[in-house]
């Protein structure tokens, strides 16, 4: 059985936020879900994380998630490092349990890098492992001791280096796995004489070697996956990141996007072979677009299902559905609750909500479509408004199919219009209307003759 623990509860002072640094979101999701997604993906059934005093903001978050928090208590004259923070975990561990160590503020770490390196450390039989990376900067990592066959005799932090440790490009990411009875007995013998006063978790990798366990050390495919976030400037650079990761899943699988540096879509969105996504478009979690749809301008669709052709410019949808052929905007604003039919037109600033709209009906300009449901065949002129809310109340109307709603009416909800009701232009439509009448409901216009005197 394997278990995680996660460490979180380093402060973040430098993201200059009331918020923890690892609940900070990378498109719409916090940074350490994704630390924990990436775990639970390889394979981790037991997932344990040590916050600090972000304790309560992480449960809260996390309260559907299944997984353990330990508290690790932050304060003066409190033992603090790594070392220690793992030491939190220690009595929710059982001793056969093997656990992989990871950090919270790392989300750029894939969940095949962690099963490669469990993968590795079962294949060379190793009692513990570091997952290493060779960079070109290593200054402020801890740095990788090998002996000269090339074993890992232990890990020197920065601080406490010298000169030629400090030339070693082969650092500590920080991940590790151990076995629960060893780390457990061997962090019992750690201490914090160092440069920071800290215990160090990294400490036990070279007390295990002394003591004659088989230690390895297995090098990450992509140094970029160990990025962490300290700074706001981390957390834009791993959100290009991740953009960019996505970005490139989707157009392996047949999507255009033509500026992929200006095109944030959430990880979990799904879209159909041959659309195009146009620059400055956002997909937000929970959306699913079909095949050959073009999506244009800046347009933005939160939790979404759309069908296939369908074509969206500069528009805002949220929690809704488009069927196929339908064409929204530009400037439209679909609210949550809405269904919109097969071969629909919606408009240039036209706001529909909560409302359903039958197949091959158009409201092309200027209107208001609130608690309603509309037939098929429909045309809703400019201006239409339903008014639906009388201050306390909200009413729905019901539009039958091959209705007519002339220009500039209002429909005061609730009414119903049956099939073929046809509302002549300007009406404020108070009552149902029959099926196939004529409604004019005007002030008739008057003509006074020569009212102007010259
Ligand atoms: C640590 C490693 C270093 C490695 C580097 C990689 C140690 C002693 N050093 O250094 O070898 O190259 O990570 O990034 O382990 N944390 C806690 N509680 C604590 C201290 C830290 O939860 O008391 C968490 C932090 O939130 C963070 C992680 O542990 O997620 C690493 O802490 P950090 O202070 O960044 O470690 P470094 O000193 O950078
Ligand atoms: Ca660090």
């Amino acid at each position: 059985m394997s278990t995680s623990i996660i460490l979180a509860a380093g402060e973040g002072t430098r993201m200059e936020s009331k918020k923890s640094k690892v609940l900070h979101e990378i498109l719409n999701k916090p940074v350490l879900e994704y630390v924990l997604d990436a775990s639970v993906n390889a394979g981790i059934e037991k997932n344990i994380i040590v916050a600090g005093e972000n304790k309560f903001q992480i449960e809260e978050k996390f309260s559907n998630r299944d997984l353990i928090i330990r508290e690790q208590k932050i304060g003066d004259n409190i033992p603090y490092g790594t070392g220690y923070a793992v030491m939190q975990a220690l009595d929710v561990i059982d001793d056969n349990e093997e656990i992989i160590i990871l950090y919270g503020d790392t989300p750029l770490i894939t969940s095949k890098t962690i099963k490669d390196f469990i993968d590795n450390h079962h294949e060379n039989n190793f009692d513990a492992s570091v997952l290493t990376a060779v960079i070109d900067e290593p200054s402020g990592y801890g740095r990788i001791i090998r002996d000269e066959t090339g074993h890992v005799l232990r890990i020197v932090e920065d601080r406490d280096a010298n000169k030629e440790e400090k030339e070693i490009n082969e650092v500590n990411t920080g991940i590790y796995i151990f076995n629960g009875k060893l780390l457990k007995d061997t962090l019992e013998n750690i201490n914090n004489n160092n440069a920071q006063n800290e215990y160090y978790v990294t400490d036990a990798i070279g007390i295990l070697k002394e003591e004659g366990h088989k230690v390895g050390g297995c090098i990450m495919a992509n140094s970029t996956e160990m990025h962490g976030i300290n700074s706001r400037e981390q957390l834009a650079n791993c959100t290009k990141i991740m953009a960019k990761r996505i970005n490139n899943r989707h157009m392996d699988l047949g999507v255009t996007i033509i500026d992929p540096e200006n095109t944030y879509i959430d990880e979990n969105v799904k879209i159909g072979q041959d659309t195009i996504i146009y620059p400055n478009v956002r997909l937000e979690a929970g959306t699913n677009i079909g095949e050959d749809c073009i999506i244009n301008g800046s347009t933005r669709i939160e939790n979404s299902i759309l069908g296939n052709n369908i074509n969206i410019e500069s528009s805002v949808i949220l929690d809704s559905k488009i069927d196929d052929n339908t064409k929204i905007g530009p400037n439209a604003h679909i609210r949550p609750g809405s269904e919109i039919g097969k071969n629909v037109r919606i408009g240039n600033f036209v706001e529909v909500k909560n409302s359903k709209i039958g197949d091959n009906s158009s409201a092309a300009h200027l209107t208001y479509i609130g608690d309603s449901t509309i037939g098929e065949r429909v045309n809703i002129g400019c201006g239409v408004v339903f008014a639906n809310y009388d201050g306390k109340n909200k009413f729905r109307s019901k539009v039958g199919d091959d209705v007519f709603i002339g220009s500039n009416s209002t429909i005061i909800s609730p009414v119903e219009i049956e099939n073929k009701g046809f509302v002549a232009a300007g009406s404020t439509i108070t009552k149902n209307i029959k099926s196939k009448s004529l409604v004019v409901a005007r002030a008739r216009q008057k003509e006074i003759n020569n009212w102007v005197k010259d």
